[in-house]
């Protein structure tokens, strides 16, 4: 990850069926295909030719935004104060279950533009807002509809355990009435639910057994295992869907080891990708979890251990590693260095979602330099060829090399390390996108 191969003053043909035909030098190149008549020629003099980001981990589909737990966050509540509340995933939850299909494609189509014009080519895109089979299949149906009509490629994730269905779905506090002593206050104080709100609720749940039922932790993994997986099986075999992968939330209050076990298991058996959420806040032995079922990668590990990173290593399970949830959340950032040291396949994510709103992986390939201490060449395998590996992807992505996807990001820059050295407003830097030979973004 250290040595990059740069070639100066450098040539890529790309043939009409997206493929790379050609790649190095530009003399070299020149002779090989003299005579020969391109549709189209960027002169590129002065830039940078690097090959399409791949985006590993997003949460691209929901409705409600959550600015008002950005406040809540700021004035000290920490992430699972707020879920624990009936907000975060939760609060997403009760918008995306009432949000129509369209307004989710929409507003898919919106982010993933976004983040094309960032730069990137390939994304992960999970579902995990609806956690009935309803919605869950409503989210996987709107990522196979934006797969058809957006160049991007996509790599979709089934994560109906993402959280466990609560029982009451409380209101969040506008922002800025937030304080910490609030949480469960009497109402009007601003808190997340109030106890009175929560018996009330109660009531109702007694008097309808079926509105707002939340579920247990046994229930919820039971309804994934039995329920909604068959369902998405039957749909992918009939070629109404495109599942690629399987998610879980395996956490302290969230599932525990056993469940995330029953559900990554019942994934693979239907021949899906392993790739879950794991050791964020707590370390829950999921390194050792993923290299027992065989996973591909394994997301956040914040709380990793050292056994868990050695286990990672030589089970060749891709680690990949987030940096914008420590920084929105104010953790401390993974072990990359350690991770790096230790031989782990290290590959890096927006974790686009309402908690960490963030399209641009050079913004995340910055920040995972500064926070996690790599170096800008490490940064930049992570978000190319290593991330095609966490996707399953990287024998047709995450690097120019001949036979693979023409998927290029060209910069206005002398030097590619300007992706990762400027942040912020990449619009100046970054000139082209190209997806299977065809220019998306100018
Ligand atoms: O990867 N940690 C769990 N899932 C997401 C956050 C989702 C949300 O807060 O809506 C993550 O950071
Ligand atoms: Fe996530």
């Amino acid at each position: 990850m250290q040595t990059l191969a740069v070639v100066e003053n450098g040539s890529v043909v790309i043939g009409h069926d997206g493929l790379i035909k050609a790649v190095g030098s530009a003399d070299i190149i020149e002779s090989q295909f003299k005579g020969a008549k391109f549709d189209n020629v960027l002169d590129a003099s002065g830039m940078c030719v690097l090959p399409g980001l791949v985006d590993t981990h997003t949460h691209p589909v929901w409705a409600g935004d959550r600015v008002h737990e950005f406040a809540m966050k700021l004035a000290g509540a920490t992430y699972m104060e707020v879920h624990e509340a009936g907000g975060g995933i939760h609060f997403t939850v009760t918008h995306t279950r009432s949000a129509t299909e369209q307004h989710l494609l929409d507003g898919l189509k919106s982010r993933l533009e976004r983040m094309m014009r960032a730069g990137t080519t390939l994304v992960e895109c999970k579902s995990g807002y609806g956690l009935e089979l309803d919605t869950e299949l409503k989210m996987l149906r709107v990522i196979n509809s934006a797969r058809k009509s957006l160049p991007i490629g996509i790599s979709a994730t089934y994560c109906g355990a993402h959280a466990v269905p609560k029982l009451f779905q409380g209101h969040v506090a506008a922002a800025g009435e937030w304080r910490r002593r609030d949480f469960d206050g009497p109402p009007g104080t601003g808190g997340c639910r109030s106890r009175r709100e929560a018996q009330v609720n109660a009531g109702d749940q007694v008097k309808n057994p079926t509105k707002n039922r939340g579920k247990t932790m046994e229930e919820a993994t039971q309804d994934i295992v039995a329920v909604q997986l068959p369902k998405i099986k039957k749909l992918t075999a009939s070629g109404d869907l495109q599942v690629d992968n399987i998610d879980a939330f395996c956490e302290k209050g969230v599932f525990d080891l056993n469940s995330t076990r029953c559900i990554l298991q019942a994934g693979k058996n239907m021949g899906l990708n392993i790739n879950f959420h794991g050791d964020e806040l707590h370390p829950m032995n999921s390194a050792n979890l993923g290299a027992e079922l065989g996973a591909l990668a394994i997301s956040h590990l914040e709380e990793v251990t050292d056994d868990g990173i050695a286990a990672m290593a030589t089970a060749k399970i891709s680690a990949v590693l987030l940096p914008t949830t420590a920084y929105i959340l104010r953790l401390s950032p993974p072990r990359a260095r350690d991770m790096l040291d230790a031989g782990v396949i290290v590959a890096l994510g927006s974790d686009f979602n309402p908690n960490a709103y963030c399209c641009s992986m050079p913004m995340v390939m910055h920040l995972a330099c500064v926070m996690m201490k790599m170096s800008m060449p490490e940064a930049l395998a992570a978000s190319t060829i290593n991330a095609a590996y966490a996707l399953n992807r990287s024998h047709t992505h995450g690097s120019l090399e001949m036979g693979k996807q023409g998927d290029l990001v060209i910069i206005n820059a002398p030097r590619w390390e300007h992706l990762v050295y400027q942040f912020g407003g990449h619009q100046e830097l970054i000139r082209y996108v190209i997806i299977k030979g065809e220019i998306v973004y100018e």
